[in-house]
């Protein structure tokens, strides 16, 4: 598959150059104002929701995230739009590009600056650069690449540009590992409904959701925070 990174009047764009077939292109874009994101931030249950629970939101209470695996930024910026101070870390430099191009969009929106101040973006592999941020972070967020099979909460297609760019992530349980040293209060894992846990550490508890779930760390021992 080729695939070209351009600018169009909407933004960085990554486009299937000659997609086989006559096929429409496929495009990846980050669009933080996008109708579906605004639906989900009206409808999508507040702090109620299942994503909110999972990561320590309480009335109160907003931790701050480091979304380790930060992909098109849509679970990170729920976060921030929920009131958490959110680092996003994301280790394909095209991936991080396109979210970098959604993030400047969004601080150039006055309706929604202050989401956009809450977000920050590294590109890197977070294995290193967890252990490299200014504070640790309350929560750790993982959604490592579901196994091709499983079903994605992503539409096919933009599932099908992102596997093309960055593969399976087959490091995740090491991922996991170093997170639970790192976070002061816990670490997310998001998993296919079915799936096994990504490493033989058992979550603390878990949140169903109908395709998903939300594997719980927590971390007792404070790890020294
Ligand atoms: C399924 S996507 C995440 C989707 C994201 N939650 C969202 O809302 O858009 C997984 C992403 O994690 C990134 N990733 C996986 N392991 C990583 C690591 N060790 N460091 C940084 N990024 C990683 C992959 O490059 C990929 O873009």
């Amino acid at each position: 598959m080729e695939l070209a990174l351009i600018y169009t009047c909407q933004g960085l764009e990554l486009q299937e150059s000659a997609p086989a077939g006559g096929k429409t292109h496929s495009r990846l874009h980050v669009d933080f104002n996008s109708a579906q994101l605004r639906y989900r931030l009206r409808h999508g249950g507040g702090i109620r929701q299942p994503l909110a629970r999972a990561i320590g939101i309480k009335p109160g209470h907003r931790p701050t995230i480091a979304d380790a695996t930060a992909g098109l930024g849509i679970d990170g910026f729920i976060f921030a739009a929920l009131g958490c101070q959110v680092t996003l870390i994301e280790r394909s430099p095209v991936l991080a590009a396109l979210l970098s191009d959604g993030l400047s969009r969004l601080r150039h929106d006055p309706q929604s600056s202050d989401i956009s101040q809450r977000l920050s973006l590294h590109c890197g592999n977070a294995l290193d650069l967890l252990g490299q941020l200014p504070e640790r972070p309350e929560t750790i967020y993982l959604d490592p690449m579901y196994p091709k099979q499983e079903k994605a909460a992503l539409n096919k297609q933009e599932m099908r540009l992102i596997r093309t760019l960055v593969g399976d992530d087959h490091d995740a349980g090491h991922l996991l590992d170093r997170a639970l040293t790192i976070a002061c209060e816990r670490v997310v894992v998001k998993r296919p409904k079915r799936a096994g846990e990504l490493t033989s550490t058992r979550p603390s508890h878990a949140i169903h959701m109908k395709n998903s779930r939300y594997d719980v760390y927590l971390i007792r021992s404070s790890n020294g925070a």
